[in-house]
């Protein structure tokens, strides 16, 4: 088998949207798959078809070799999903909620409580075990939601935009724990906003919008593309704005953008850029407040692909 999971052309329609439009997603078995858009770009409606939860209008996919649609609930044995659900119920405990999932996979109530314990313990949720989880903080919300995933061991898991609203500490939880699955063989299906979260974890990335995909590769040919990282600078004088702009211009060979009043960014290819983009500001006596290299946002990217930004409406 090629793929762990792959979907052929899924189109779905609800009403007069089209959430999917012939999107194609695919991942070979033992790696991370970064869906990355911005909002209702149809990364949940995806995931939700290839967890047989939604039946797509057109279109196929198969995971584990398996149809969505005509073998649904083998595929829903190979799997494990979290995200942008509620699988956990917020009046039971850490360890009531898991034991619950593990029986309703056909555990046995001794070997559903062993498997929860396990879990818990792997999650840094041991001590808080025997409180309800609407007592949880957010990361460890996401920590029992992630755990809860994993009760059947599944072949294949979707993250649906998991660490969206986390601190970056408890993000940082969230990227380890992916990367242990990962090591463990484990496939994962990974939809983000963060192209820094898929460029940490996937081994190829997908970016879409209006329900396809617009730009794959691994995150090295999609950094190639968009532009490997971006600078941005803020003068001191806002009067000098101008010849800063003339200066990362001449450097990244694009113009730049002015996302916010007084600062420039611009995506440069190498990491020479950004000491030229230093030496020249130096040279021509301007201060700055803020210089950064950062990768580029889901804006930026989305930019440089579609020419528009992801808060604006395309035409079509
Ligand atoms: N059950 C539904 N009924 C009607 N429209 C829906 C339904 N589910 C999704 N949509 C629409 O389909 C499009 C894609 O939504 P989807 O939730 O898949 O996007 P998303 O990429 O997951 O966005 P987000 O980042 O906000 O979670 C959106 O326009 C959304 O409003
Ligand atoms: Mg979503």
């Amino acid at each position: 088998m090629l793929h762990a999971f792959e979907a052929e052309g899924l189109v779905k329609r609800f009403g007069r949207t089209t959430a999917l439009a012939g999107i194609d997603l695919a991942a070979r078995p033992g790696t991370v798959l970064g869906v990355l858009g911005p909002n209702g770009a149809g990364k949940t409606t995806a995931v939700r078809v290839l967890a047989t939860l939604l039946r797509p209008d057109e279109g196929s996919a198969r995971v584990g070799g398996l149809d969505v649609v005509r073998d649904a609930a083998k595929v829903r044995r190979l799997i494990g999903l979290t995200g942008q659900y509620a699988s956990v119920d917020e009046d039971l405990t850490g360890t009531e909620n898991l034991v619950l999932i593990g029986q309703l996979l056909d555990l046995r109530r001794a070997e559903a409580g062993a498997r929860a314990a396990r879990l818990l313990e792997e999650f840094g949720l041991a001590e808080a075990a025997g409180r309800p989880a609407k007592t949880y903080s957010g990361g460890m919300r996401r920590r029992l939601d992630l755990a809860a995933s994993l009760v059947g061991r599944p072949d294949v898991i979707y993250l649906d935009e998991p660490t969206t609203g986390l601190d970056p500490a408890k993000r940082d939880d969230v990227w380890s724990i992916v990367r242990s699955l990962v090591a463990g063989g484990v496939t994962v299906l990974l939809t983000t906003q963060y192209l820094e979260e898929a460029d940490a974890l996937a081994d190829e990335i997908s970016v879409v919008d209006h329900g396809r995909v617009i730009a794959h590769g691994t995150p090295a040919e999609l950094k190639r593309v968009v532009g490997g990282q971006t600078i941005m600078v803020r003068p001191v004088d806002p009067a000098r704005l101008a010849d800063a702009a003339a200066i990362v211009g001449a450097v990244a060979g694009r113009v730049p953008e002015s996302p916010a009043r007084g600062v420039l960014t611009v995506p440069v290819d190498g990491d020479t850029a950004f000491t030229e983009v230093v030496r020249r500001l130096d040279r021509e006596g301007i201060g700055v407040t803020e210089l950064s290299l950062r990768l580029p946002s889901l804006d930026e990217v989305f930019f440089t692909l579609t020419g528009r930004h992801t808060t604006e409406e395309s035409a079509a």
